[in-house]
């Protein structure tokens, strides 16, 4: 182990064998163990959007029988689902009663730069802060996480994440499944000690890869399960995980449809059998089980896909649908959902370029700290890496072609559309065709965005394998 290093959360692991293994594609991936899928799924409790809202340590057990310790938003992991109708105002007394400081980004939330949670703007151990803004935004689900530059990934990957769905009357005349049969799901993977709570001490392998363990939750529960009745279902979910990305499908391999990304609904349904989900993404299904028979078990599950290394080479279930219930279904696939007029690429002012991934001169005289970085550059609080004019819109370019890891580009303060995907995948994804925040660039990618700048402030822009934001794969922008 290194004795000189300056971040020991991120470094307590080095050696020389993990060395070895940098950037040579040689990273070795925690592989998932399944449980039995016999407990039932967490149905997260909604909470009004005013009030109170602390960040604590509390118990929960992952796995059934084992009383973790872990973070949360609430009486255990997590936090409330809090939801809204587009307009209304939030008004949140945040209180971190944690041992360190903290602070909450509303990640997918169009909010003022001051309440946005950037890394600059700390929350103290026992101290409060009003977070206090108006929404005025397509309907959406969001999400709540920390965002102290260096913690967020311990603290997120401990349980301080939430989800937040924005509602309109344009959504809501859709009719789409709701109640029971609407399920906002987060997807977040955890490494367990014997007591059954997750643990958070990064090696080498970690920061490249990006934290990731052997057991799966979904709503903070490991291998659940949920009785579902012959209709449509809704299932919102967020890839709340540190590092890992999900391959969705159904183990039947039944087509499902994608309504909505990051930013809202898509202008139309998209029929799929399978869609990749990197942390920080959004995705927003409607699932078929109208006419599957009574009994049946139907998985919703992660495939195995290309260019994620070893972690891409294992299949395996999230969830376990039984189909235990006969009820007639009304509703219709709507042909039409949401208006998204495309953005051309030439009403962008300017375009810049980001080369991501790691700068080997970060690497040189075994400085191990920010090997991750943004045109070569690691993230500087005080640093504005980007000024934006206000009110234009820009392409931004992020080039992977000479890396070997994912890297899910996530902006602050405003949404994108994809313009292009060349090299790896080569084409957009049925989710990349409505408004986006995170967008997946794949080894050997280019990806393009084109980006209207509505906010003023400073935002930061990073990636979202939050090994890899903490390591300093994070700029400032300025919009002014
Ligand atoms: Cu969900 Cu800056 O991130
Ligand atoms: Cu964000
Ligand atoms: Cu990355």
């Amino acid at each position: 182990t290194l004795a000189s290093v300056t971040v020991p959360s991120l470094l307590a692991g080095c050696n020389s064998h993990d060395m070895s293994a940098m950037n040579m594609g040689g990273e070795t991936a925690t592989a998932v163990t399944e449980g039995s899928f016999t407990t039932p799924l967490r149905l997260l409790d909604t909470a009004s959007p005013s009030g109170p809202l602390s960040a604590k340590s509390t118990t929960e057990a992952i796995v059934a029988g084992k009383n973790a310790r872990v973070l949360g938003y609430r009486d255990g992991m997590l936090g409330p689902t809090f939801r809204v109708t587009s307009g209304a105002t939030v008004d949140l007394r945040f209180l971190n009663a944690l041992t360190e400081e903290t602070n909450i980004h509303w990640h997918g939330l169009l909010v003022p730069a001051n309440m946005d949670g950037h890394p600059a703007q700390l929350v103290g151990a026992g101290q409060s802060f009003n977070y206090t803004f108006r929404l005025d935004q397509a309907a959406t689900m969001a999400w709540y996480h920390p965002h102290p530059h260096g913690k967020t990934a311990k603290q997120a990957y401990m349980g301080l994440a939430g989800l937040f769905i924005v509602e309109t009357p344009t959504e809501k005349a859709l009719s789409l499944p709701s109640g029971a049969y609407e399920l906002p799901l987060i997807l977040q993977d955890k490494r367990l000690d014997a007591s059954g709570s997750p643990q958070y001490n990064p090696s080498m392998n970690d920061v490249m890869l990006g934290y990731m363990g052997e057991i799966v939750t979904v709503n903070g529960v490991a291998s659940p399960m949920h009785s579902v009745a012959t209709r449509m279902y809704r299932l919102r979910l967020v890839n709340g995980s540190n590092g890992r990305l999900y391959n969705l499908a159904l183990s039947t391999g039944a087509q499902f449809w994608v309504i909505g990304s990051d930013g809202g609904l898509l202008s139309a349904p998209e029929g799929v059998t399978s869609l990749l989900l990197a942390p920080g993404e959004r995705a927003d299904l409607l699932v078929d089980f109208s006419s599957v028979p009574v009994g049946t078990e139907v998985y919703l599950k992660s495939n195995t896909f290309s260019g994620g290394g070893a972690q891409g080479q294992q299949a395996f279930n999230l969830l376990k649908f039984v189909v235990s219930k006969a009820e007639t279904e009304t509703f219709r696939l709507p042909a039409r959902l949401e208006t998204v007029t495309p953005l051309a690429a030439s009403v962008a002012t300017k375009t810049r370029t980001f080369d991501i991934g790691i700068a080997m001169q970060a690497m040189q005289g075994m400085n191990m700290t920010g090997m991750h970085t943004i045109n070569g550059k690691v993230f500087s609080m005080n640093r504005i890496d980007e000024t934006v004019k206000l009110g234009d819109t820009e392409i931004w370019e992020f080039n992977n072609t000479q890396g070997d890891e994912p890297h899910p580009m996530h902006l602050h303060g405003a949404f994108f559309q994809v313009l292009s995907r060349t090299g790896g995948r080569n084409a957009l994804t049925a989710s990349e065709k409505g408004w986006k925040d995170t967008v997946l660039v794949m080894p050997g990618e280019r990806v393009r965005i084109v980006v209207p700048f509505t906010k003023p402030g400073t935002f930061v822009f990073h990636c979202h394998n939050l090994e890899h934001g903490d390591d300093g794969m994070m700029g400032n922008y300025q919009v002014a």
